[in-house]
């Protein structure tokens, strides 16, 4: 389960803007949030705090009763590796390593051994509609195709976690929604949480809650 409470953001500058004011969001295994808001109002902000990327000015972020702002760089860099899957608009695949390898990535990083890797990358590829692909190279890839290497990557290695940034930003509708129904299902299917940020209110429609993320740095139901 993940908790925010009361979560504050501001940013530096004159005069100091308050980014995100009092953010409370409490959510479980299984589910898939959207939460929408306009360009600049903080989403990404918001989604890096919960990463731990970012340290908030005060509030409270618990992932499975672990204080994620009381952690140090190293074990917040630890529980990402271990417990975090994430996608992002640009896909971020690796250009000169294979779908396989880029699938197999997290797990290389857990120091999951090389079979294991392979059976369940195989696995990932085959339940993003990829079967049989994994030694495509990238740049023989179409946007939708790099975006599901993208979810079978972050959801390899079971995460707890997944949080995704814009993931359809880059594709057309028809993509996009193949490619959220996808994401989705495979949240629900390992039982993982899955948060994502986005703009579109059509991203959304998939999600098991939704809220908005105001100009005033507020999150309500949507
Ligand atoms: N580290 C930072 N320092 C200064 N300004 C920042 C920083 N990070 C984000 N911002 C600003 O905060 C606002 C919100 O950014 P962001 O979270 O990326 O919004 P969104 O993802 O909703 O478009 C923007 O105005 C951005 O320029
Ligand atoms: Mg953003």
């Amino acid at each position: 389960m993940l908790v925010l409470e009361n979560v504050c953001k501001t940013l530096p500058g004159t005069p100091p803007r308050r980014l995100l004011d009092g953010i409370c969001l409490r959510a479980e295994a299984g589910t898939w949030i959207g939460i929408r808001g306009e360009s600049g109002v903080g989403k990404s902000t918001l989604l890096n705090l919960i990463a731990g990327l970012e340290r908030p000015d005060s509030g409270r972020l618990e992932l499975d009763g672990v204080d994620l702002a009381g952690l140090d760089e190293n074990s917040a860099a630890h529980l990402r590796r271990r417990s975090m899957g994430f996608v992002f608009q640009a896909f971020h695949i690796l250009p000169h390593l294979s779908a396989a390898q880029n699938v197999e990535l997290c797990m290389l990083l857990n120091g999951v051994p090389a079979p294991e890797r392979a059976r369940r990358a195989a696995q990932m590829l085959a339940a993003v509609g990829m079967e049989g692909r994994g030694t495509a190279r990238p740049a023989q890839l179409s946007g939708g195709e790099l975006q599901r290497i993208a979810i079978a990557r972050a959801l390899a290695h079971q995460p707890r976690l997944v949080l995704a940034d814009e993931p359809t930003g880059n594709l057309d509708a028809d993509t996009a929604a193949a490619v959220l129904q996808l994401l989705s299902r495979q949240v629900r299917a390992q039982a993982s949480l899955g948060i994502m940020v986005t703009h579109s209110a059509e991203a959304c429609a998939m999600c098991d809650r939704v809220y908005l993320l105001t100009r005033a740095g507020r999150l309500q139901a949507d």
